[in-house]
């Protein structure tokens, strides 16, 4: 099993299992493919949420990159990394007066969800803000991952953003619209649609610098299509050349998706009726995904003969500790597989539930790996 050049067996060795494998190398083909793609004057204001591992944003911060961060760390994380206050938005449901005052402090572009959100900003001070819309469209691969609709916490109605909007020109430098309408798409019409409804909005309101689209591109996780990038770029370009506006995507998953990997080792392997159960060492502590969106990842694993059909768990007290169900090679305790396409909300997600400390992380780039992140220990972790 190799990444980069690299060989994954030697990384397990080395640091253990489970630990997170970043590959560099496709990060920066993943951000030029989008970079490239978007022909028009554009921010990249990457999701740090979706991997907010310092040595990776650096890199994507040289390469041009802005941040889109929820909380005042994320702008610590963003200035610490270089990116300049113009490319950094701050956005999120229920901000911190602490996250605002950062934000503000910094200078970032603030997307206001709602109206008493505005008016404990105003208090602060004269800040560079847009305002998040509600489009209504309801994307997105799992419930949990849509943001639009008439149920959901984010941003507010058209109207009401319109008129909020109006009402903090004297006030606030209202710089742009902000929509994000879910999380992992693949198909282009929701796109089309936020668009569209977002383009009336600018009419509506007057001049914008900002059309702020969010992010939501989508990748395959197992046999679907990849996401129509030409299309969205032609469509969201369009869109912000007719008003002469600088369009930010606050893409995260499409850009370090594919591009992370879970090493983990087989503890045990356990046959109970007809069931041939997995058990290995990361759980849903170490990758949320499968618990918490259903969501199925590829597994590499080595090894010749017929495939075997297992039910592959984890070691947390859960019964939704499950990531399903896997054809793989015949497989024995000790084995090495890797879960494929972890490099968006894995590591960012873990936590020390069930008393299992975070993992260790380490990137590969052309040929070579580094630890970034030790795996917590018991002296380490703060348990
Ligand atoms: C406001 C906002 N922007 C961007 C993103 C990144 O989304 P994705 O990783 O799907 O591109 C998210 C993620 O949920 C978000 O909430």
């Amino acid at each position: 099993m190799k990444v980069s050049g690299v060989d994954l067996e030697s990384i397990a060795e080395e640091f253990g299992t489970p630990t997170y494998v970043i590959d560099f190398e496709r990060v920066r083909e993943n951000y030029t493919r989008l970079n490239e793609a978007l022909e028009c004057p554009h921010v990249i204001a990457y999701a740090y949420k979706a991997n907010h591992e310092p040595e990776l944003v650096r890199m994507l911060a040289l390469m041009g990159s802005g941040a889109t961060v929820p909380s005042a760390y994320g702008v610590m994380l963003a200035r610490w990394a270089g990116v300049s206050p113009d490319k950094v938005v701050l956005v999120g449901p229920s901000p911190s007066r602490y996250d605002l005052e950062e934000a503000l402090r910094y200078g970032a572009l603030i997307s206001l969800e709602s109206e008493s959100e505005a008016s404990v900003l105003e208090k602060m001070g004269r800040a560079r803000v847009m305002v998040r819309v509600n489009t209504g469209i309801e994307a997105g691969a799992h419930p949990s991952l849509v943001t639009g609709g008439k149920k959901s916490k984010f941003g507010l109605p058209p109207r009401r953003a319109l008129m909020l909007l109006k009402s903090l020109r004297s006030t606030m430098d209202v710089e742009g619209i902000h929509t994000h309408i879910g999380s992992q798409i693949l198909s282009i019409e929701p796109f089309k649609r936020a668009v569209e409804l977002i383009m009336k909005l600018v009419r509506d309101f007057g001049e914008v610098k900002v059309i702020d689209m969010g992010g939501g591109l989508g990748i395959p996780y197992l046999n679907e299509e990849a996401f129509p990038l030409e299309e969205y770029s032609d469509i969201v370009c369009d869109a912000a050349s007719q008003v002469g506006a600088t369009l930010f995507v606050e893409s995260g998953r499409y850009i370090v998706g594919d591009a992370g990997y879970l090493l983990t080792r087989v503890n045990y392997v356990k046959e109970v009726g007809e069931e041939k159960w997995l058990l290995i060492d990361a759980g849903m502590n170490d990758f949320l995904r499968p618990a918490l969106y259903n969501a199925k990842h590829r597994i590499i694993a080595e090894g010749n003969g017929p495939k075997e059909r297992y039910l592959v768990a984890g070691p947390v007290c859960e019964s939704a500790d499950v990531f399903g169900e896997y054809y793989l090679p015949r497989l024995k305790e000790g084995d090495l597989i890797a879960i494929g396409d972890v490099g968006a909300y894995g590591f960012s997600m873990a936590s020390r539930y069930n008393l299992r400390p975070l993992p260790a992380v380490v990137s590969v780039d052309e040929g070579r790996y580094r630890l970034l992140r030790e795996r917590e220990s018991f002296g380490r972790a703060i348990f």
